[in-house]
Formats: structure tokens, C-alpha cells, sequence
């Protein structure tokens, strides 16, 4: 029997997120750098006589196997867009958080569409593969290849950069989630005008980890903390236990620490567990191994 074709689906951070204005389609311009962490759920993908089948083992409430998963929505439109006969049976074990900042609905829907471009052997290639990534979501096109990226326009114009120094991260998410859409619409976000982006790409990838870690930025993050405070205090304690920065990822509300050592990002995590948190000790991931079966033809 041939070995099920499988592929991760990687989290992603901001080391720096810029809102640089609202736009006439109601969207907001950004300049912002991706980076994909080791945190990673997976789907693994079959052939079917018809129709979409997606399988969500033990999924997390909010959400649905439905036709407003994103997962479903990639392999619609891949099928409508490319129409290959027969359909799928997608399943996909969930690791990443809802509602997070850390991208995993938008990894998710990339990593079905290079899934069944797989199985079915189109071979899109990268035009056609970002320009359905982008149908589907600002953040989708960044997740076709990962690694660390520049993201402009709504963030789905992606231009990828030169892999940061491997950095040891703390995750910590509260129990509740936020929502995207809430967090750019709460009227506090900090604007700019890519001056963030610019000093944290001038600094040297070789240069110590301090000098990066010291010149995060997030627009977002006033936002996140408006519409939930305990980001704040949060960020607060990731500084105190010894993170030597601190930064909500995205939209929020989950707050990333960067750590000089895996022992020192064990150590922070302890003391940042309790009151329904959820904490992560990860990596940053320069090269993510999508295949979860290489050898699968
Ligand atoms: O593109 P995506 O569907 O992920 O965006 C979700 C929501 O986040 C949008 O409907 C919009 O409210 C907000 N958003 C925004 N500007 C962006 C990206 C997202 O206002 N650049």
C-alpha cells in the first residue's frame, strides 16, 4: 500500500508587524516579517471518488469540519480551479491554537493546497499556488513556503529573506482567543510607516541575539491589550522571568518570549504556567520539513 501522503502545517510568529494605514477595500496596508516556529499541526491526504471529506479528530471547540473550515475552502477552490476528477479525504490532527496569532487556520489552507496539488499531481507551480493562497487569506501565500519572509500589501505579497539566527521561544496563549477581524477594527492599533521593518532587516542576522530581540514591533499589540488586558501583564512576566524580548504575534492575544537558551525557555515556560494559560516552548524554523513522508511518490 502506498504510504499516506502527509504534510505539517507550521505556526508562524511577527518579529514586527506594521499597520501603515487603512485601505479603500476596507483592508489595512502592512509591512510585516514572517517567521515559521516548530509548533505544527498535520494533514494527510487520500484520493476519494468525489466530493471533499475533511476529518478532524477531537477538534477543538470553534471549530468545524464545515464548508467555513479553511481547509475546506482551499480544497473547493483547488478543485474548482483545477477540476480534477474525483475528490479527498483530508484529515487534519489540530496542535495550533484558534484564534491565536500564530497563523494556523491560514497554514493550514497552504498546506492543503500544496497537499493536493500533491496527490493529484498538478504541479501549479508558484503563480497559480499563491494566487489561490491569496484568494483564501492575507496570511495563506507566506505559508506555501515558510522560512522568514517581508509581507506587504495586506501582507500577501511575500518576499523571502535570508533565515534569522535560530532563536528559543516561549509561547504563552490565554484561555481565551481573539478575533482578527475585532483587533484591526478596535480603532487603537499603532500606526507607522515601516521604519520597524526597516532597522530590524538592517540589523546583522549574524549580530547578537540581544539587538534583534531588543527591536521587535507590533502595531497590533495596543489593540490586543485594549481588548484583553492579561496580554499585558503577560508580556510583563515573559520580561521578568528572563525573556530578553516579548511581543504579541500577529492579532494576538498569544505573546511570544525569546529565551538565549532551550534551558532558559524551559525555566521561563514553569513559571508562566496557570489561570487556563497555554504554554509552548518552541524554536524558530529556518527550512520547514513540510513532508511528513518524504519518500511518498
Ligand atoms: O485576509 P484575512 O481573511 O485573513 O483577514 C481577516 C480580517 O482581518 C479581514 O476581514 C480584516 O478585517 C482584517 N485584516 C485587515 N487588514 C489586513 C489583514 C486582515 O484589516 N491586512
Amino acid at each position: 500500500m502506498a504510504p499516506l501522503l502527509g504534510f505539517r502545517a507550521f505556526a508562524k510568529i511577527n518579529p514586527v508587524l506594521e499597520v501603515l494605514g487603512k485601505r479603500p477595500d476596507g483592508y489595512h496596508e502592512l509591512s510585516l516579517l514572517f517567521q515559521t516556529i516548530g509548533l505544527y499541526d498535520t494533514l494527510t491526504f487520500e484520493k476519494e471518488p468525489e466530493g471533499i471529506h475533511l476529518e478532524i479528530p477531537g477538534a477543538p471547540v470553534g471549530l468545524s469540519p464545515g464548508d467555513d473550515n479553511l481547509v475546506f475552502k482551499a480544497a473547493k477552490l483547488f478543485f474548482q480551479k483545477h477540476a480534477p476528477v474525483g475528490g479527498a479525504r483530508i484529515h487534519l490532527t489540530k496542535k495550533i491554537p484558534l484564534a491565536a496569532g500564530l497563523g494556523g487556520g491560514s497554514s493550514d489552507a497552504a498546506a492543503a493546497l500544496r497537499g493536493l496539488d500533491a496527490l493529484f499531481q498538478t504541479k501549479l507551480g508558484p503563480e497559480a499556488l499563491q494566487s489561490m493562497a491569496a484568494a483564501l487569506g492575507s496570511d495563506v501565500p507566506f505559508f506555501l513556503k515558510g522560512g522568514t519572509a517581508l509581507g506587504t500589501g495586506r501582507g500577501e505579497i511575500i518576499t523571502p529573506l535570508p533565515p534569522l539566527p535560530e532563536m528559543n521561544l516561549v509561547l504563552v496563549k490565554p484561555q481565551q482567543g481573539l478575533s482578527t477581524p475585532a483587533v484591526y477594527q478596535s480603532g487603537k492599533a499603532q500606526l507607522s510607516a515601516g521604519e520597524y521593518t526597516r532597522k530590524f532587516q538592517s540589523l546583522s542576522p549574524e549580530g547578537p541575539l540581544p539587538a534583534l530581540a531588543g527591536n521587535l514591533f507590533n502595531g497590533l499589540e495596543p489593540a490586543a491589550l485594549f481588548l484583553m488586558p492579561e496580554v499585558g501583564e503577560i508580556k510583563r512576566r515573559l520580561l521578568e522571568a528572563g525573556a530578553i524580548g516579548a511581543l504579541v504575534s500577529g492579532s494576538g492575544p498569544t505573546v511570544f518570549g525569546i529565551a538565549r537558551t532551550p534551558a532558559e525557555a524551559e525555566a521561563i515556560a514553569q513559571q508562566m504556567e496557570g489561570g487556563g494559560r497555554m504554554v509552548w516552548v518552541t524554536k524558530t524554523v529556518s527550512a520547514p520539513p513540510f513532508e511528513t513522508n518524504p519518500l511518498a511518490p
